[in-house]
């Protein structure tokens, strides 16, 4: 059985990482347009990275959880496609072969004058000299609001194949993501959400496992490896 999944910031919830639409709107005390956009970034770049150092040193004191364990383990079982659009390592920590990282990585840092990029460290500034130009302008290599996702033709490649699609922990509200769950409808595969309550698309989905990622995720793929 091929399988796609798409992961969003409640599965890493329960490993102490805040989603991006908590009840106030705000993520972590910002405006999303404040820290995400390449305008937010041309504005203010101590911000923006102030910001994301902050997320990056809590991301490495993060543990991968139950749901990204389960993850990894389902790779050892069936043909897996797992496309996330955190910008956290815990599915590479737990173990997890091979992940896409749609909107890229808070481990990453990228030149905005030549496109080059370097692991970041652990504290990053705009005027860091990129290891290729020497340009000062370096940046997270993360996907912001306005810029295109990574590995995109990979990804519907593997929608067109999937059997099984399964979303867990995401919202529905970024696009093209939000919309993979019609693409695999489409071309006939079992379409299932995991979420600790209805997304936003919640009817394109054939059926929704509601609940904490660390309790329905590990289930539904011992479930899934028993059945073969
Ligand atoms: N278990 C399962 N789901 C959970 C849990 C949990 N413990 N905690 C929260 N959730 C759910 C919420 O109910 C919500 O539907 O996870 C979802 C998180 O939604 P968002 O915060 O909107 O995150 P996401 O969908 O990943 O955001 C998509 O938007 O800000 C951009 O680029 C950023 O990748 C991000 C994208």
């Amino acid at each position: 059985m091929r399988i796609t999944v798409l992961t969003g910031a409640g599965i890493s919830a329960e490993s102490g990482l805040a989603t991006f639409r908590a009840s106030d709107g705000l993520w972590e005390r910002h405006r999303i347009k404040d820290v995400a956009t390449p305008e937010a970034f041309a504005r203010d770049p101590e911000l923006v990275h102030r910001f994301y150092n902050a997320r990056r040193s809590k991301v490495a004191a993060a543990r991968p959880n139950a749901a990204h364990l389960a993850l990894a383990r389902l790779a050892r079982h069936h043909d897996l496609t797992l496309v996330k659009q955190n910008v956290d390592d815990l599915h590479d920590r737990a173990g997890s072969p091979e992940v896409i990282h749609m909107h890229g990585s808070i481990g990453g840092a990228l030149c905005a004058a030549c496109g080059h990029r370097w692991p970041a460290p652990a504290v990053m500034a705009v005027n860091d000299p990129c290891p290729r130009c020497a340009a000062r302008v370096s940046r997270p290599d993360i996907v912001w609001f306005g810029e295109m996702p990574y590995h995109m033709e990979r990804i519907w490649a593997a929608l067109d194949q999937a059997d099984l699609f399964a979303a867990i922990g995401t919202s529905g509200n970024v696009y093209p993501a939000a919309g993979f769950v019609q693409h695999a409808a489409r071309r006939g595969a079992e379409c299932i959400e995991m979420n600790l309550e209805a997304s936003l698309n919640a009817r394109d989905f054939d059926r929704q496992i509601l609940g904490p990622a660390t309790g329905t995720v590990p289930q539904w793929v011992e479930a899934l490896i028993d059945s073969g």
